[in-house]
């Protein structure tokens, strides 16, 4: 059966790219896999079409979206990946950072994912498999075990915009932002959050890996990991009017984690950020020095630089405002080697809420290893629910830049 049914323009709204050709795609029903259909509908409709997602489809099979151009993906329907870990184990796509495997590739130049619908990762069957088995998957993909895919990659990319498309139950990160550059989402709402004891681990909402011009806006994430993190290589990055619930907070990093490489975050812009019952606001996380050349727990080198938080409001956060740069090693060891990745031209602007305690009275947390200069903070306003809030300062070059009294300070 021929799986896009052609048909003509009229009767749809015409769209900035002038299609030439409309897939509309037909689901099957009954459970059958819609998956080798809806890559059909890539394939026929890859240049100045629009592909039209309007039924209710169930996938089971990779699906790989290359090479588009001029194109409109309209979901206004509702697609559910199986939960179907033997197949997808080894056969979801491989992506060379951190394990990460995907459901869906979607590459191009100029591409619009819109229509209201919705992406169903069905994370619950995931989530409680890994609280058992614990199992992270295994490195260099095609993993016959178990590897938890992202619902949504947009990689190789450029010109994307996504917007108006509710995403739940990712078994992993939400959406995956790889080699990309100028894309953008809005109106993008967020759930992966578990109705067992398990908890919906890696759930971030986004992740942005080499890739720049990246905004995200207008969205909201309810999770149990990072609302947006920012790995290795994200420059020029807008994340504006987002509501955070659940999570562990706006991330740059973790960086510096591979002896042998370079990260770089830099240019990034977040404005106006609710954060609510959540590990981290605004946080920074680098690993520390080391002196094995080929460390994986540490030694990278790189720069996190021109980052500001504004207009941040937190309730019930553990760590409102966090610089960790001894990310996931003692005290001791990063004394002794202290990061080879600087940090430098932080700015916090208007940074109001109060955390939730877990902390005691701190409510800034700004632990450099390596002295971290250019850091400022105007208009803070936080409070803590027990006592006078207290704020810390280790190796900041600039603490008279800061709005508030270090309690703590190994350099002035
Ligand atoms: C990737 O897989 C390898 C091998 O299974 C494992 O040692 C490593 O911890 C995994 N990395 C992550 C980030 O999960
Ligand atoms: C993405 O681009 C890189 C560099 O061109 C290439 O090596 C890689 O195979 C591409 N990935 C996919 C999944 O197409
Ligand atoms: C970024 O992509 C959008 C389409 O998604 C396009 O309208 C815009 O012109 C692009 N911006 C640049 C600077 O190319
Ligand atoms: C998740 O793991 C915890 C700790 O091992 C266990 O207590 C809990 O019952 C597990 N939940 C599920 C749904 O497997
Ligand atoms: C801030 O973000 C919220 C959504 O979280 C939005 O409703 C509000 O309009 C935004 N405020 C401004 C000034 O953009
Ligand atoms: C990040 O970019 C720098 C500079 O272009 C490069 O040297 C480094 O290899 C990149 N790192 C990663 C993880 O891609
Ligand atoms: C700092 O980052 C912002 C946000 O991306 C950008 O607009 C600005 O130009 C950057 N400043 C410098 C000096 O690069
Ligand atoms: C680091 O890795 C390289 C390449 O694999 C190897 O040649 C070298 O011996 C390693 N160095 C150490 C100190 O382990
Ligand atoms: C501080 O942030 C709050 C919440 O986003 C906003 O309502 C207020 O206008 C901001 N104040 C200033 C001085 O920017
Ligand atoms: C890392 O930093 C240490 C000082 O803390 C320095 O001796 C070493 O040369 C640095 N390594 C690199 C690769 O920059
Ligand atoms: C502060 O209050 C929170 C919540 O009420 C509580 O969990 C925490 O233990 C208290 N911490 C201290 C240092 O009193
Ligand atoms: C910081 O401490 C100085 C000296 O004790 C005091 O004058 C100032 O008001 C304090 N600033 C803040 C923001 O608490």
């Amino acid at each position: 059966m021929r799986s896009s049914l052609l048909i003509t323009l009229a009767g749809l709204a015409s769209s900035a790219f002038g299609w030439e050709r409309i897939c509309r795609v037909k689901p099957l029903g009954g459970g059958l896999d819609d998956g080798p259909n809806i890559n059909r509908a890539f394939k026929d409709c890859s240049d100045t079409a629009a592909i039209i997602l309007d039924g209710f489809y169930s996938v089971n099979t990779l699906l790989v979206a290359e090479g588009l151009s001029n194109v409109d993906i309209v979901l206004s329907g509702y697609l559910q990946y199986t939960p179907n870990i033997a197949y997808w184990s080894p056969n979801s796509l491989y992506l060379t950072y951190q394990n990460a495997t995907t459901f869906w590739f979607l590459s191009g130049d100029y591409i619009h994912l819109y229509g209201g619908g919705t992406i169903d990762g069905n994370g619950q069957v995931w989530w409680d498999t890994f609280n058992i088995s614990q199992n992270a998957g295994t490195a260099g993909g095609s993993s016959t075990t178990f590897a938890r895919p992202v619902p949504l990659t947009v990689g190789n990319a450029s010109n994307v915009l996504v917007e108006d498309i509710t995403e739940l139950h990712s078994p992993f990160w939400n959406n995956f932002v790889y080699q990309s550059t100028n894309v953008t989402y809005r109106n993008i709402n967020i759930s992966s959050v578990s109705y067992s004891s398990a908890p919906a681990v890696n759930s971030d909402g986004w992740d942005i890996y080499r890739s720049s011009f990246v905004t995200i806006e207008d969205s909201t994430v309810n999770n149990d990991d990072d609302c947006v993190s920012f790995k290795p290589n994200s420059t020029n990055i807008n994340v504006l009017n987002m509501w955070c619930n659940g999570s562990h907070g706006i991330s740059v990093g973790s960086l510096g984690q591979y002896a042998v490489e370079t990260d770089i975050v830099a240019n990034v812009y977040v404005r106006n950020v609710t954060m609510r019952y959540a590990q981290n606001g605004a946080r920074i996380k680098v690993f520390p020095g080391s002196p094995d050349p080929n460390s994986t727990a540490g030694g990278g080198s790189g720069y996190v630089k021109n980052i500001t938080f504004q207009d941040f409001t937190v309730f019930e956060v553990d760590n409102p405002v966090l610089i960790d740069q001894c990310y996931d090693s003692t005290q001791d060891f990063c004394n002794q080697y202290p990061s080879n990745l600087t940090i430098s031209d932080v700015h916090y602007i208007n940074v109001t809420g109060t955390s939730s305690g877990a902390e005691g009275s701190v409510v800034v947390d700004l632990d450099c290893s390596a002295e971290c200069q250019d850091i400022t903070a105007t208009g803070t306003h936080l409070s803590a629910p027990n006592g006078t809030a207290t704020y810390i300062c280790e190796n900041v070059a600039t603490v008279s830049e800061l709005d508030f009294n270090c309690t703590s300070s190994s350099t002035s």
